[in-house]
């Protein structure tokens, strides 16, 4: 049945890229604003002080006079299946993957302990206000069957594959070129488009892919027109030399993914830290997206990406948290980190850019702009709500603030789960603090 539904709050939400229009004409920003939906879709947002009489009298109104709305958040990589090993000790990417990565990935052999983990993985989104993601499962694929119908329960807008792995990783965790491609074909077939679910071709990374493997993921991407295809890319200096080792015919890193034809605008490689002007070049020209992920590149010790280079060649960035390297499944708390990376290179992150790759940059990178990561008219409404009194340091910190930038900023340096009052997926409350 159709029904209007308001909310009253302060709103912001990106119209543009700061680096195409700058950074005012880059966002619309509501003082005392109303959004109103209709079913699962944004039907109005304005002042309330225009919208309101535009109403029916009816219309439910829930009122926040202390809050921002923002559109959901969008996570551009991450690991449902490492929920449970963030924050392991003391290694970089190849012994941290050989460490702790493997043993824990080869638990979701099992499909009740695959749902079991994607349910709790869910529900941590929800509470950081993160309403879409791009998902890594494990080799297995019911690992994939189990993250899907937790999905469906709350009818979120996700991406998610079955990671493709046939050598230099354990027996216990390898398929092969074959059964890769028939499996993946198969949750394509199952998964794909229903509803608000979509399949992502997920090659784990080179080293762990033979040829054959690749080449196969190369056809399978060339059989379906919009299916995503998911790796990484450039993260660690030992994982781009190894690669050189493995391919030596490939000219750089990305090459050895463009040779097997794995480079399209559906195609997100997360990091891409140790990249050449050739592949960020590659990257522009074939649509591909990078996925910055400060916390994990920070935390297992990768580098900094340069966020200036890939906008210099104009190369789609969204943000990720790239759980369970990463340290936090929240976006606020990654905005800060990207904040802290771009500092060590003498530059600034303005929030406004900040919210820009969460948000809308997310949804470019994902080619979802026409549905996500803004709030006008027609978009689902996929939103959340932030609570500037969260906690005791928001609420004295954010009574100073001079104006909606300062506060994103405030938001986006000291707030987290903490700070998520409320999210809402096409329309429907799915967390509530
Ligand atoms: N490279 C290959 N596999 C992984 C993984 O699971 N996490 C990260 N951060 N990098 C990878
Ligand atoms: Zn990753």
């Amino acid at each position: 049945m159709s029904y209007l539904k308001a909310w009253r709050a302060a709103i912001v939400h990106c119209i543009a890229d700061p680096k195409d229009v700058g950074i005012k004409a880059a966002y619309e920003y509501f003082e005392d604003g109303l959004l109103v939906i209709q079913d699962d879709k944004i039907h109005a947002i304005g002042e309330a002080a225009d919208l309101l009489q535009t109403l029916p009298n009816n219309t439910p109104i829930e009122h926040y006079p202390d809050a921002v709305i923002t559109p959901g958040f969008i996570d551009t990589h991450i690991h449902y299946p490492q929920t449970d090993m963030i924050g392991s000790y003391g290694e970089q990417l190849l012994t941290w993957l050989n460490t702790y990565t493997f043993p824990e990935e080869s638990k979701f052999a099992d499909k009740v302990h695959a749902r079991e983990v994607a349910d709790r993985f869910l529900k941590e989104l929800l509470r950081n206000g993160t309403t879409t993601a791009l998902v890594f499962g494990t080799v297995h694929k019911v690992s994939v069957d189990a993250f899907f119908e937790a999905c469906e329960v709350h009818n979120l807008r996700m991406i998610c594959g079955k990671v493709m792995m046939d050598r230099n990783a354990p027996d216990y965790l390898t398929d092969t070129p074959e059964t890769s491609y028939l499996e993946s074909k198969q949750l394509i077939e199952t998964w794909h488009n229903k509803g608000r679910l979509h399949y992502a071709i997920t090659p784990r990374f080179a080293p762990t892919s033979s040829d054959e493997q690749l080449q196969l993921a190369g056809k399978l991407l060339s059989e379906y027109d919009d299916v995503y295809m998911h790796t990484h890319l450039s993260e660690n200096k030992d994982e781009c030399a190894w690669v050189q080792d493995l391919f030596p015919e490939s000219t750089n890193y990305l090459d050895v993914y463009d040779q097997h034809k794995l480079l399209s605008e559906r195609s997100v490689f997360a990091h891409g830290i140790h990249l050449c002007d050739n592949e960020y070049h590659r990257l522009h020209e074939t649509g591909s997206a990078i996925s910055f992920c400060p916390t994990s590149n920070l935390f297992i010790g990768s580098g900094l990406f340069k966020l200036n280079k890939a906008e210099e060649h104009k190369v789609n960035v969204g943000l990720g948290t790239d759980i369970g390297g990463g340290t936090s499944f929240s976006m606020l708390q990654t905005m800060n980190e990207a904040y802290k990376v771009i500092q060590l290179q003498n530059e600034n992150l303005n929030p406004i850019k900040s919210l820009y790759l969460s948000t809308l940059g997310g949804a470019r990178a994902l080619r979802l702009e026409d549905k996500i990561g803004n709030l006008t008219i027609g978009s689902e409404a996929d939103f959340v709500i932030l609570d500037k009194k969260a906690t005791p340091l928001l609420t004295s910190r954010l009574a100073l603030s001079k104006g909606i930038e300062e506060t994103l900023f405030v938001f986006m340096t000291i707030g987290d789960d903490r700070a998520i009052q409320a999210t809402y997926s096409a329309g429907q409350c799915v967390h509530q603090r």
